[in-house]
């Protein structure tokens, strides 16, 4: 089982995006994933309700997935302990959870229970600071552990990113890199530099469509399978066919650091 945690010192930066899209990368898997809402607005708590007030015009509603459950955070330290363990004896796949905004200890105690936290970084300029900021609170988190204290890994995912962002954080050499940062805005250019020098997932977030309307249509695969009944909306099937790919890559980016990490 996969314990996966979004933190973020600042509100809007894609904690629960990522969260919905790592639930939507494991359920198209037919896997079972389990989410705690510790966030303020319980976006992911009300994703089935919301869902259900969906307008999908005449196609036939499908039957939410019966791979996720989703509750409210627990709130004692206890609690957290006990409900993955009983999680993992159930057999759930991958635990996620969903956190509201600021540096707080309810936080820290959810993210030191993770296998892995996830810090967005959306490459703008008061955003990237929150993502610095975030990832120093991570750290000084972690230095409060004991010696033999499992302590959990943590990567930025550059998020919600327009191509040019993408070209310049990717960029495989120099050359590459000096071609991006021709196409670059001046005003730009100190955010994407600083960002490169994070710790990344390899695979960033581009601003999508499917993904931005997912926490009012449901899991990417649920959606994409609902358009699939009918050929008149194949363009927006494939468009939540690559989504979900993207969640896929994201996920298995996730996985391979955590196998590096346990040998
Ligand atoms: N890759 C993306 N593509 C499109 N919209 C995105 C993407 N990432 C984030 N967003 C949008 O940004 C906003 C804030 O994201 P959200 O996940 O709610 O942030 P948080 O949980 O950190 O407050 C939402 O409207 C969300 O749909
Ligand atoms: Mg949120």
């Amino acid at each position: 089982m996969l314990v996966v945690t979004a933190i973020s010192a600042k509100g809007g930066s894609g904690k629960t995006t990522l969260i919905q899209m790592l639930a939507s990368a494991m359920l198209a898997r037919g896997r079972r994933v389990h989410v705690m809402d510790a966030d303020a607005d319980k976006q992911i708590l009300e994703w089935e309700s919301k869902s259900a007030r969906a307008d999908f015009g005449d196609l036939p509603r499908l039957p939410w997935p019966t791979g996720l459950t989703v509750v409210d955070a627990p709130e004692t330290v206890e609690g957290l302990y006990h409900a993955l363990d009983s999680f993992e004896a159930e057999g759930v796949d991958l635990v996620l959870i969903d956190t509201r905004p600021g540096e707080h200890p309810d936080t820290e105690t959810l993210a030191l229970a993770c296998d892995m936290i996830l810090v967005p970084a959306v490459p703008v300029q008061s955003d990237f600071v929150a993502a610095l900021k975030t990832l120093t609170w991570v750290m000084r988190m972690i230095e409060t552990l004991g010696p033999d204290d499992p302590a959990p890994l943590f990567s930025a995912v550059l998020m919600n990113a327009d191509k040019r962002a993408i070209d310049f954080v990717t960029a495989g050499d120099d050359l590459e890199r000096d071609a991006a940062r021709s196409r670059v805005h001046r005003q730009d250019l100190e955010v994407f530099e600083v960002i490169s020098t994070l710790p990344l997932l390899p695979t960033p977030v581009p601003h999508l469509a499917a993904i931005q309307r997912m926490p009012l249509t449901g899991p990417l695969g649920y959606v994409r399978d609902i358009y699939e009944q009918d050929l008149r909306h194949r363009l927006q099937a494939g468009h939540l066919s690559s989504a979900l790919a993207l969640c896929s890559e994201i996920l298995g980016d996730i996985e391979a650091v955590v196998d590096a990490a346990n040998g």
